[in-house]
């Protein structure tokens, strides 16, 4: 089993000299866990109580190919017992060991070296941290606060435009996100039903060792757990299967990447690509990497395009390796900056939370080589099916379409830098209608337009995508035009905005 001969082997293969700084051993945990040996323990011992507490979990197993090479529980759950995860709880333990229950990619990485550090070089190493982080801009903060829902259980209005009930704790003066940090428990559990299902967050334990129910159970992608791991690897391979063959599977993307701010899962659907999977899904073969027209599959999923080894390329867990362009961004930009440092930052830390430790990340991060690197990558797995005419020719219009993007971007920056600078935009910026446009135009719309255009759906980077990213941009014009009008009138910007008629804003899915 090559994968868990020689960690530092494999690293120094993957990595070139100029990103030749992050290692796997930088974080102490993770030494101390590779040459941990339990005493007078064996997978029979856990069998004997967990067989009947767990038959799922057991079923799962013994239907892996771990099962099948002899790794147990014990190989990724007995841990030292003055380990970060120890749940010193667990009825039975020995001399030097116990059992932890928050199994981070630590564990994985004595034997997946390979697998944890492409994957600590992607963007969804950042998936936790960057949404966690409070830097200069605050960034970290607001989109805690977007995550604090707006209900309360206290507050003062006794309705909202008449509606009793509704207005409870809602105010327009800025302080509507505060109800809920009064009462922070129930936020930061409602937090743990819905941003940290796809990004992870920092795992917290007790004083047992037993994770709290803010922050675990999850399946996000990226989350920062005790002993330094970063991500879930079970996001894709699902526990206790741990199965490659599902994770090729574009269903394994499916439950994250979808929806109407990154509608991957629904541009797939609607691609020609997909077309072909809903219709000939018996053509494609997933319990094997290896990617063969006429054999192994007919046209590209998910994984092919920016996981697989083909034509020449290797297989790789960074999927950010093959994009040229950042197309979530508000603004689009080529991804100049190399691997992503936030996971490696967190793992170096070894599992301490700090300013240092939790990082944004970089939105350029993508291929060491740079952006074209990228785009060359990229379009060497469209050869393997498609001419280099055709394949020419299809990035030309998905760079016309960023470039497109980015004007219409360009127009509604200066409108909204113009407001701005006059008070003419709501402190409250929820229930201000240029805002609300604002950002659906680059969240939802733009982002829908541009990966509708990147991935071949033709319905996404129209009709749900530039589509109505030019009626945002007419409805923005008519409110800028408003305001810059009653300005003239009133002179005051508070008057405008107070005496503005209700102007709602249908959301477009
Ligand atoms: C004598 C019976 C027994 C044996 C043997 C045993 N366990 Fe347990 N295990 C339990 C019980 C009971 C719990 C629940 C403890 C609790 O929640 O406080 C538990 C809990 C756990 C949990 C945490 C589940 C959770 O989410 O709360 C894990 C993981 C675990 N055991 C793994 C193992 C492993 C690995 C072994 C073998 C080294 C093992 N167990 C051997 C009885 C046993
Ligand atoms: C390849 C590593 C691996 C092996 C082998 C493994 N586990 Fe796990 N286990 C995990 C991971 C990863 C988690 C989830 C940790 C997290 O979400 O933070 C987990 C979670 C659990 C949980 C809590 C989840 C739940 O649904 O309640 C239990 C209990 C558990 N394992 C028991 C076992 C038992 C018993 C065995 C042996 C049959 C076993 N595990 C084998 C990696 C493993
Ligand atoms: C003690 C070593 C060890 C640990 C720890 C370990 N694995 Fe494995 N893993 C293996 C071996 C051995 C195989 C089997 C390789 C084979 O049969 O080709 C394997 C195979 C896999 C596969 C491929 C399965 C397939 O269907 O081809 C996945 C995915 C995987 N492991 C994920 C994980 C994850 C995730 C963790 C951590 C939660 C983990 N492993 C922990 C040794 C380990
Ligand atoms: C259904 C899964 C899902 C949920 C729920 C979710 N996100 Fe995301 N988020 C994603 C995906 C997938 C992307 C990547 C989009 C892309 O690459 O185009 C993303 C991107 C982002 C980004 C941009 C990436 C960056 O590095 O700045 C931020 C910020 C973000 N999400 C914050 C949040 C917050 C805050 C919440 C909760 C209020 C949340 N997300 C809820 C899946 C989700
Ligand atoms: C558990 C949720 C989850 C699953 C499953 C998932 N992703 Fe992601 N993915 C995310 C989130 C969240 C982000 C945004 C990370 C960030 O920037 O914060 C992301 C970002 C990405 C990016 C952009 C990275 C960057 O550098 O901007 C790519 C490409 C990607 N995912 C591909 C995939 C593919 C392919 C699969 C399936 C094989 C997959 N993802 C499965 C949650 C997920
Ligand atoms: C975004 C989804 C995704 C995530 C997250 C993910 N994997 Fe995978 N993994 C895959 C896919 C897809 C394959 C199949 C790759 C191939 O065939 O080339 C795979 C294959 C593997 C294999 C088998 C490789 C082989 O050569 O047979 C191992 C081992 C593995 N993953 C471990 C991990 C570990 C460890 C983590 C956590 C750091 C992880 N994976 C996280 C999607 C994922
Ligand atoms: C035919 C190949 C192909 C398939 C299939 C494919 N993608 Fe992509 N994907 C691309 C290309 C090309 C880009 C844009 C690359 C660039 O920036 O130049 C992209 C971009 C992305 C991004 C980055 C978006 C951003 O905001 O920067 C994510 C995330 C993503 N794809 C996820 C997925 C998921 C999930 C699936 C399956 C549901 C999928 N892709 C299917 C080719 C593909
Ligand atoms: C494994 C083979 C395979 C790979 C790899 C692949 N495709 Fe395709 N693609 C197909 C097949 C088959 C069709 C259907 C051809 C038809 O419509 O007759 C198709 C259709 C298309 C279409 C729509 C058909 C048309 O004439 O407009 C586009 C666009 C496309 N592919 C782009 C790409 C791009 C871009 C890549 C690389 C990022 C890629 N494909 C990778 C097999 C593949």
């Amino acid at each position: 089993m090559k994968k868990i001969v020689g960690a530092g082997l494999s690293i120094a293969a993957l990595t070139s000299a100029a990103f030749a700084a992050n290692s796997l051993d930088s974080n102490p945990n993770y030494k101390k866990l590779k040459n941990f040996h339990p005493q007078g323990v064996s997978n029979d011992q856990c069998l004997m109580c967990h067989k009947t507490m767990d038959p799922g979990i057991i079923a799962d197993w013994k239907h892996s190919k771990h099962a099948k090479a002899g790794v147990g529980c014990v190989e990724c759950h007995v841990v030292p017992k003055d380990y970060p995860t120890a749940f010193k709880a667990h009825p039975m333990q020995g001399s030097n060991w116990t059992v932890q229950i928050a199994v981070s990619s630590v564990t994985c990485a004595k034997c997946h070296a390979k697998e944890v550090t492409e994957y600590l070089n992607s963007g969804h190493a950042r998936g936790a941290a960057q949404w966690l982080a409070v830097n200069g801009s605050g960034h970290g903060k607001a989109m805690t606060k977007l995550s604090y829902h707006y209900e309360s259980l206290k507050g003062n209005a006794p309705s909202l435009n008449g509606v009793k009930g509704l207005g409870k704790g809602i105010r327009t003066d800025g302080s509507v996100f505060q109800a809920n940090e009064k009462n922070p428990k129930l936020a930061d559990l409602n937090v743990a039903n819905i941003c940290i299902q796809c990004h992870g967050t920092t795992i917290k334990l007790d004083s047992q060792g037993k994770p709290l129910p803010t922050t675990w159970p999850n399946d996000g992608i990226a989350s920062l757990y005790p002993d330094g791991g970063v991500g879930n690897c079970l996001s894709c391979h699902s526990r206790h299967k741990f199965s490659a063959a599902e994770a090729r599977h574009p269903a394994s993307c499916g439950n994250c990447h979808l929806g109407p701010d990154h509608p991957m899962k629904e541009v797939f659907e609607s691609s020609v690509h997909g077309h072909i999977f809903d219709t000939n899904e018996e053509d494609y073969k997933f319990d094997t990497g290896e990617q063969i027209p006429g054999k192994t599959l007919r046209a590209a999923t998910c994984f092919t395009c920016h996981m697989a080894a083909i034509n020449g390329l290797k297989a790789t867990h960074n999927v950010s390796l093959r994009l040229k362009w950042n197309l979530w961004a508000p603004d689009s930009f080529l991804r100049t900056a190399g691997y992503e440092t936030a996971g490696w930052a967190f793992w170096k830390g070894g599992g301490k939370v700090s300013k240092k430790t939790v990082i944004r990340g970089n939105p350029k991060a993508g291929n060491p080589n740079g952006p074209e690197a990228a785009r060359a990558d990229m379009k060497k797995v469209c050869a393997v099916c498609h001419e280099a005419t055709f394949t020419n020719n299809y990035f030309q219009r998905i760079d016309a379409a960023v470039k497109i993007y980015n004007q219409y971007k360009t127009f509604a920056n200066k409108m909204m830098k113009d407001l701005k600078s006059k008070g003419l935009i709501k402190s409250d910026v929820w229930s201000d209608p240029f805002w609300k446009l604002y950002y659906y135009l680059w969240h939802h719309e733009g982002r829908r337009f541009r990966h509708g255009a990147a991935m071949g759906s033709p319905d996404y980077a129209h009709w749900h995508g530039v589509f109505q990213v030019m009626q945002d941009i007419r409805e923005m014009k008519d409110i800028y035009n408003y305001r810059m009008k009653m300005l003239k009138k009133y002179k005051d910007p508070k008057k405008v905005l107070e005496n503005e008629p209700p102007m709602p804003v249908v959301t477009h899915e």
